[in-house]
């Protein structure tokens, strides 16, 4: 105890790796507990650039354990890469530790990602980063999935090849019209990166637990974001996994109860990458040049981000499904030298607004975003070290988010680097409060009658 759920309130590329960054440096565990290689997670710290895919972001601060846990589906190929680049760029990976029961993405898993969008017309299609994800939750899900415990045990993986394979190839051949996959070959690389990964291979849920027993501080970084959760996000277009909250308890291994403060990242205007729904996208010069300024190209695949502004209808949803105690928000500087800006507060349909972010997408297309004008800010007076320094302008936007949404805005971005965040709340402290609470609730409530 405590610990700290750090979760993407929109489409993802909210900034999740910075908060998490800015928090690890005072946390002992990092934990990873969803997603995989589809994340890209940024951290801009002295001058370099860290880009992060399935490495947790905790990894950079020393002395930090990082976990990928149970929760996660784990590339291994590019798990070795990101891992050399870290290791040239300075990175001590030494803390890094991977879940025995997080699920392997197999090259099939790969292949049948990408086939699978090229044979879905154009307009069905989810555009998925390509990286197997979707086909490797379908396995975990059928129960034919290879676990990292299972590949770094060379005899045992050829069992599961021999047993899954089989019907993989019989898929990409007669579904896909692609060749099958060599058995042999499969197993033998996939068995040299399980020795390549040994090491790092335990029981992580067992260390995330005695890690919080112990009263260290462990933080759950989420990858993706709320929109694009299986459950909760604009299905399909979504991811396949449970990036909210209640995934950072299943995905890592330590209990519901054990979850202390969540908190929500947003950007200051709203991006998507990838298709489906974006009620507030901004298709104009405006959105150009938040893409510009913002450069707001992916992370993982390079594509164009789609743009627009603040939809305080989406980040209230993520609030909700989140149970989310607080919002960092980021990117203001991207803003600055707009006359006005713009917060969408409601969703107008048919002539009603409506109650919820509804879960039907032919509502969502009908409906109008509601918006209200604030006055724009330009550079100047961004870069101080406290939010009472901010301008009026911004401090003024900020709290209108902070309203419309419901929730306390607890920091504020102004540039990408570590440096350039405004804390308005000490995130490990408020955990460490609601922790003592609910423990003294608990010791409390489960007295036993005599
Ligand atoms: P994540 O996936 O949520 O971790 O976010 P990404 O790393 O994919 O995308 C966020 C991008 O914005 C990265 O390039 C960050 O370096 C950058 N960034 C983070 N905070 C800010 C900010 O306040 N202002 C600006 N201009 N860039 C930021
Ligand atoms: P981070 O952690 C932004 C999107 C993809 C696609 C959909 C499904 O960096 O915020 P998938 O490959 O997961 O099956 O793709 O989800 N997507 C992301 N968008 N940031 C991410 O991660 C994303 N991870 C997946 O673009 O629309
Ligand atoms: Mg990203």
């Amino acid at each position: 105890m405590p610990s700290l759920v750090i979760v993407g309130a929109q489409w993802g590329d909210e900034g999740k790796g910075k908060i998490t960054d800015l928090w690890a440096e005072s946390a002992q565990v990092v934990a990873r507990y969803q997603g995989g290689s589809n994340a890209g997670h940024t951290v801009v710290a002295g001058g370099q650039t860290y880009k992060l895919h399935l490495v947790p972001a905790g990894i950079l601060r020393p002395g930090v354990t990082a976990v990928i846990g149970n929760g996660v589906v784990v590339d291994p190929a590019f798990l070795l890469q990101e891992m050399e680049t870290l290791a040239a760029q300075g990175v001590d990976l030494s803390g890094l530790r991977i879940s025995d029961r997080a699920h392997v993405v197999m090259p099939y898993h790969i292949l049948m990602d990408q086939l699978e969008e090229e044979r879905r017309p154009a307009a069905e299609r989810i555009g998925t980063t390509g990286r197997g994800i979707g086909p490797c939750y379908v396995d975990k899900a059928q129960r034919t999935g290879i676990r990292m415990g299972d590949l770094t045990d060379a005899g045992l993986l050829r069992k599961c090849l021999d047993l899954v394979m089989p019907l993989k190839n019989a898929e990409l051949s007669q579904v896909y019209g692609h060749k099958p996959l060599d058995v042999e070959e499969v197993w033998r690389r996939f068995a040299d990166y399980g020795r390549r990964l040994k090491p790092y291979v335990t029981d992580t849920g067992a260390l995330l637990r005695q890690a919080l027993r112990s009263g260290q501080r462990v933080l759950l970084e989420g990858a993706n974001g709320a929109l694009l959760d299986i459950d909760h996000g604009t299905y399909p277009f979504v991811t396949s996994s449970t990036p909210t909250a209640g995934g950072a308890a299943s995905g890592s291994g330590i209990g519901p109860t054990d979850l202390d403060a969540v908190v929500g990242v947003a950007k200051a205007y709203t991006t998507r990458v990838g298709e489906g729904p974006f009620p507030t996208e901004l298709k104009n010069s405006i959105g150009d040049r938040m893409r510009e300024r913002g450069h707001e190209y992916g992370t993982t695949t390079g594509r164009p981000r789609r743009c627009g502004w603040f939809d305080a209808m989406v980040v209230r949803h993520a609030a909700q499904v989140n149970g989310m105690h607080g919002l960092a928000l980021m990117h203001l500087d991207v803003l600055a030298g707009l006359d006005t800006v713009k917060i969408c507060t409601g969703y107008r349909r048919r002539g009603e607004l409506l109650p919820a972010f509804p879960a039907s997408l032919d509502k969502l297309a009908e409906c109008e975003p509601v918006y209200e004008e604030l006055p724009g800010w330009t550079e100047d007076g961004l870069q101080v070290t406290a939010y009472g320094q901010l301008p009026a302008a911004v401090r003024g936007y900020v709290e209108r988010i902070s309203a419309v949404v419901g929730l306390p805005v607890v920091s504020v971005s102004v540039g990408p680097e570590r440096s350039q965040t405004l804390v308005r709340t000490d995130l490990w402290q408020a955990a460490q409060r609601i922790a003592d609470a609910k423990a003294q609730a608990q010791e409390q409530a489960w007295r036993l009658q005599a």
